[in-house]
Parts: structure tokens; C-alpha cells; sequence
């Protein structure tokens, strides 16, 4: 089994989104011995918002390519190499003002590419990442899952569509949450763990 984590924290080793994704891969790891993790950091590695040159370089023929463009397209390139040589996707996404990380988002950015990773179709469009199952471990002050704030939960609905439109519909989302909220604060890990069926 092939893992490939995503951190999209920037608080290092005190992340609760990357504890959640470690505590994820070691019940993968514990089915499946012998498994590995590639691990990918945007916060510590990010890639660039998506700009002109990228967008030129994804609707130019790759012979037709300047070298500024090739060097654009290589941040796309290696992301979707690097999803497609995993079989199990681990995504750690803290929430950040009611959405995902902006290093994220620019991560999806770069994955999405039309005629690679999606296509249209006559009947809608098709995702082409293929075969994968993914987890998504969500971290938050406050609680989304239930409540009064569930209206106000742009992970969890962004990231499931997101994915999905990229061909990836095999997701279960994991939460951390009320980390801010004392009342919530203690089992909140653990819960989120306990969730995960592997
Ligand atoms: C910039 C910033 C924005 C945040 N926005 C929210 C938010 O909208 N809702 C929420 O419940 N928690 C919010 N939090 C709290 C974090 O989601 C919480 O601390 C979580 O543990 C962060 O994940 P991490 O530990 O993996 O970094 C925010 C924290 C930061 C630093």
C-alpha cells in the first residue's frame, strides 16, 4: 500500500490535523504492514497561485512549450505523478476561517487539469485520478458536524465535491474539533480517530 500525506498546516509537529492524519496512517500501517508514506508539505513546500504562465503552459502542446512555460507545468506535473502513483490519499486540513488553507487550495489548483485529471464528457464531467481512497482529517476550534456552524462548514462540502469532480469518490472525513471549546477540547482527538474504520 502506497500512503500519500498531505499536510496543509503550517504548525509543524503541534498540528492536530497532521496528529489526526499520523494516528490514520498508523491504523493503515498496522492492516497493512509493509505500506509506504511519501509525505508532502505544503506549508513547508507550497506551490505558487496559479498564474499566467501556468494556464498558458496547461493549453500549450507540450513541444509547443517555452521553457518558462515547462518550468510552470513541472508543479502540476509532479503533484498529479505523485497522486496517481498512490493508492490511499491522507489529507490533513486545518480549518482556516471557515475554509481549507489557501496551500491547499492551490494544491487542487494545480491538480485540475482538464483532458488529464478531468474531462467533459456529453453526460457531465468525468474524474480521471481513479481508484483511490482518500481521508480527509479536519481539524477546528469549533464543531461542524452538528450544530448551529454546520451551515458555516466549507471543508468538509468543498473538499468531498473537489474531490469527487477529480474522480476520487471513495472519501471519509475525519474531525478533530471543538479544540477551542473546553467542554470538547479533551476526547476531541481521540473521537475523531475512533471514527475511522480502516
Ligand atoms: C488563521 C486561523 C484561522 C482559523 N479559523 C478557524 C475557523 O474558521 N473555525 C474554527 O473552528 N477554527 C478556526 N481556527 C482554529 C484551527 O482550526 C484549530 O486551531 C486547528 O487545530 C488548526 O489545525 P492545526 O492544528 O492542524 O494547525 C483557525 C486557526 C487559525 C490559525
Amino acid at each position: 500500500m502506497h500512503i500519500l500525506q498531505i499536510i496543509s498546516s503550517s504548525r509543524g509537529a503541534a498540528s492536530q490535523s497532521t496528529q489526526l492524519s499520523q494516528g490514520i496512517i498508523d491504523k493503515l500501517l498496522a492492516a497493512h504492514p509493509g505500506g509506504q508514506v511519501v509525505v508532502r508539505d505544503l506549508a513547508a513546500d507550497p506551490l505558487p497561485y496559479l498564474e499566467e504562465a501556468h494556464l498558458q503552459a496547461y493549453f500549450t502542446p507540450a513541444e509547443g512549450r517555452s521553457p518558462e512555460q515547462q518550468a510552470a507545468v513541472r508543479h502540476s506535473d509532479e503533484a498529479i505523478a505523485q497522486i496517481m502513483a498512490a493508492d490511499v490519499l491522507v489529507i490533513g486540513v486545518p480549518f482556516y476561517n471557515f475554509s481549507v488553507p489557501a496551500s491547499l487550495k492551490s494544491w487542487l489548483d494545480h491538480l485540475t487539469r482538464a483532458g488529464i485529471t478531468f474531462r467533459y464528457t456529453p453526460t457531465g464531467p468525468e474524474g480521471l485520478i481513479t481508484g483511490k481512497k482518500v481521508y480527509v482529517a479536519i481539524a477546528s476550534g469549533g464543531i461542524y458536524s452538528e450544530g448551529p456552524m454546520q451551515a458555516y462548514d466549507f471543508v468538509a462540502p468543498y473538499l468531498r465535491w473537489m474531490l469527487s469532480f477529480l474522480g476520487m469518490t471513495d472519501v471519509t472525513i475525519a474531525r478533530a474539533e471543538g479544540l477551542k471549546l473546553p467542554e470538547f477540547q479533551e476526547n476531541a482527538m481521540q473521537k475523531g480517530l475512533d471514527s475511522v474504520l480502516v
